[in-house]
């Protein structure tokens, strides 16, 4: 081959990195988005013609092109501990002078501290292995993270490989480099757009949105949500000598990630104190949202020396905003009703910009609040986020009203189904109590659907609100007798979106019990009380006869839970239903008892899925796997027990003859499976 194709496609790859420089880290671009691509469609070409010259760190390498079905966890070389918050700047001076008297400095010496912005994002690590990109995991509990490396590739900020600015740089044997993940809010913005068009649940702040994006087990669709990354520490290295905080932050810019440009070297705790009151004051300028300061001694032999507590280091604080406030106005005031049929008045605002995103609605908590703080519809208020996701109103700002205000009187109907509303024990809330209410099991059968509960992707509020309408599904049992055809006749469901949920639902009649437990909604029942309670119980129907004695008799269990647990299974619609559950094929008994009891060939044991499957999808083989206790791993490798084959099974076949991995075609993996 001819090396001179080598050097092209080198110089081609040094090009495009150069650029991804400008325009990523600098924000400073030279060339076009179209000769950009032009680039990297040159690169393509010439890496397609000569696969010998593919290297790993190529900037056409960033996306995977195959999902995973798990993160591996990866141990923390040194652990990701948090911060200690301080809120004032009296609790800055009295960090400065713990300090001092841990580390034996005189009181009236000064400490530089290098004081930083706190991105309010993820946190991650990147490791990497003689320049070269090796992992990156996310910060899990600390000492264990998800191992995340294929979505972090697809952040173009994020360098493949370590190239210093300057020659006199070395590259370091081990370099780990710790940041923050974060959605610009703008991008934040255009990804909620999008979600709200394909009438899918909405993230609730930039935050969330950058997590969710990062955990996604297929990077195609992580690299398009235009993540982002300021890089803040350095944590495990080899070969390269640091003494200093800014020395770390000046590697890592030199070494090409970004590193948020306001950061400033402080001479003492008073030019910190300074420095933390401006950001205070002009946090609203940024583009992306930020919590609160971080204060770092910069001398690092002053970090070995002080060490850490179990939870944070003791040479960094960090200092948090006061809660951002608002002014805007009450346009109308909505009742909406709860899945326990609880009514909650909600304010809808003229849209303002508060903490980085746009808010259009306030919880007014509960009337008697609404009547305190006397909130009419047309007045001005003061809204706050306190770091909970819905805003609240903290009062009105009465000067400015103008007399056409109108005062809000409490419901005494349900405004849904029309029947009268009471008090509830507490005297709190008011609770529409039929059971029939349209609006209650809207809001259950969502409940029914999330993450936490029975986990039924596509299942959103916008669907259920139709399937609901249109007389599909009156309560959540109904979702197990959905057809296809019903769903392709709904709006925004094609044929693709329809499958999608008909193999969900499917999916989803394996989850374990205290999924399902959480899943029925019952009052005071989360699902950590749901897992107490499955922990407990191995079955559904023993639950249900369980007494309230009984209940009580469990360690986290109080009286009021064990009453409404005890008053939902005693309730006739809640019998038919759950009748319904079992007949659909809802799981209604523990997984692990079900693996003893039954497959003990399936427990335990690792399971690669490859080609077409008759009578399952992928996804489906692998749930079933999952829900008899086995492992699915995502490539062959020496771990790996069976290979399930379908049709096409492709390159994992020829691996796993050669590893001398047991094979299973889909009859033996049909008998394997019910095999009891
Ligand atoms: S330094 C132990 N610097 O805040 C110190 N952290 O509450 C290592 N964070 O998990 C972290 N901006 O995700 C540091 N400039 C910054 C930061 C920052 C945001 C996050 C980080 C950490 C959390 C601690």
């Amino acid at each position: 081959m001819t090396p001179a194709i080598k050097e092209k496609i080198e110089h081609l790859r040094n090009t495009i990195r150069y650029h991804d420089r400008r325009y990523y880290v600098e924000n400073n671009p030279e060339i076009t988005d179209y000769e950009y691509d032009k680039l990297i469609k040159e690169l393509e070409h010439l890496e397609k013609l000569h696969p010998e010259y593919t290297t790993p760190d190529s900037p056409t390498k960033r996306v995977g092109e195959e999902p995973l079905t798990q993160f591996p966890t990866v141990e923390h070389r040194i652990p990701m501990l948090s911060i200690d918050n301080t809120y004032s700047d009296a609790e800055l001076r009295e960090f400065d002078q713990r300090i001092k008297r841990m580390a034996g400095i005189d009181a009236g010496r000064d400490i530089e501290y290098v004081v930083e912005l706190k991105i309010d994002g993820v946190a991650i690590t990147l490791w990497y292995e003689d320049g070269l990109f090796a992992r990156g995991a996310t910060r899990g509990d600390g000492f264990k993270g998800d191992d995340v490396t294929a979505n972090l590739k697809t952040i173009r900020q994020i360098s493949l490989k370590l190239e210093p600015a300057h020659k006199k740089y070395k590259i370091p044997r081990v370099l780990e480099i710790r940041g923050e993940i974060y959605l610009p809010n703008k991008e934040f913005q255009r990804l909620n757009e999008e979600k709200e068009e394909a009438g899918e649940p909405q993230f609730a702040n930039p935050r969330n949105a950058a997590a969710g994006s990062l955990k996604l087990l297929d990077p195609r669709i992580t690299a398009r949500r235009r993540l982002h990354i300021f890089a803040y520490a350095v944590g495990f290295y080899e070969g390269v000598q640091l003494k200093t905080h800014m020395g770390c932050l000046e590697l890592i810019k030199e070494f090409g990630l970004p590193v948020n440009p306001n950061i400033r070297l402080c001479k003492n705790i008073g030019d910190v104190i300074r420095y933390c009151d401006e950001w205070d004051k002009r946090r609203g300028e940024l583009d992306y949202m930020v919590d609160g300061m971080v204060v770092k001694i910069n001398t690092l032999a002053l970090h070995e020396q002080l060490g850490a507590t179990s939870k944070s280091p003791r040479w960094v604080i960090s200092y948090k905003f006061h809660p951002e406030q608002a002014v805007t106005k009450i346009e109308e005031i909505v009742v909406q009703i709860g899945k326990t049929g609880t009514l909650t008045p909600v304010a809808n605002l003229t849209p303002v910009l508060l903490a980085g995103t746009t808010v259009s609605r306030a919880t007014l908590h509960n009337f008697d609040e609404v009547s305190k703080k006397d909130i009419r519809v047309g007045d001005h208020v003061i809204v706050q986020k306190a770091g909970e996701i819905i805003p609240q109103v903290v009062y009105v700002l009465k000067e400015k009203r103008i007399g056409t205000e109108k005062p809000f009187v409490a419901p005494t109907f349900c405004p849904q189904c029309k029947e009268k509303v009471s008090r509830d024990n507490e005297e709190v809330y008011l609770r529409c109590h039929n059971p029939l209410c349209i609006a209650q099991a809207k809001r259950r059968i969502q409940y029914f659907a999330i993450r936490d509960a029975m986990d039924i992707e596509g299942l959103g509020p916008a669907l259920i609100e139709q399937l609901v309408d249109k007389g599909f599904v009156k309560d959540y049992s109904d979702i197990y007798y959905l057809k296809y055809e019903d769903l392709v006749t709904l709006e925004r469901m094609g044929e693709k979106s329809s499958q999608n949920l008909i193999h969900a639902i499917e999916e989803s009649k394996h989850r374990d019990l205290d999924r399902l437990i959480c899943a029925l909604g019952i009052m005071n029942v989360g699902s950590h009380t749901a897992e107490v309670l499955a922990e407990r119980f191995d079955t559904l129907d023993k639950l249900a006869s369980a007494t309230q004695e009984e209940l009580e008799g469990i360690y986290e269990i109080g009286p009021v839970v064990a009453k409404s647990t005890v008053e939902f299974f005693q309730n006739k619609h809640t019998q038919v239903i759950i009748k319904k559950l079992k007949a659909g094929g809802v799981n209604t008994s523990k997984l692990v008892t079900q693996i003893l009891a039954k497959n003990l060939k399936v427990s335990g044991k690792t399971f690669v899925v490859t080609g077409t499957l008759q009578k399952y999808s992928r996804k489906e083989a692998e749930t079933l796997i999952k829900s008899l206790g086995g492992r699915i791993l995502s490539s062959v490798s020496k771990k790996t027990d069976y290979l399930v084959v379908g049709e096409d099974p492709g390159s994992k076949l020829d691996k796993a003859k050669e590893l001398n991995v047991h094979v299973l075609d889909e009859n033996d993996f049909k008998e394997m499976i019910s095999c009891k």
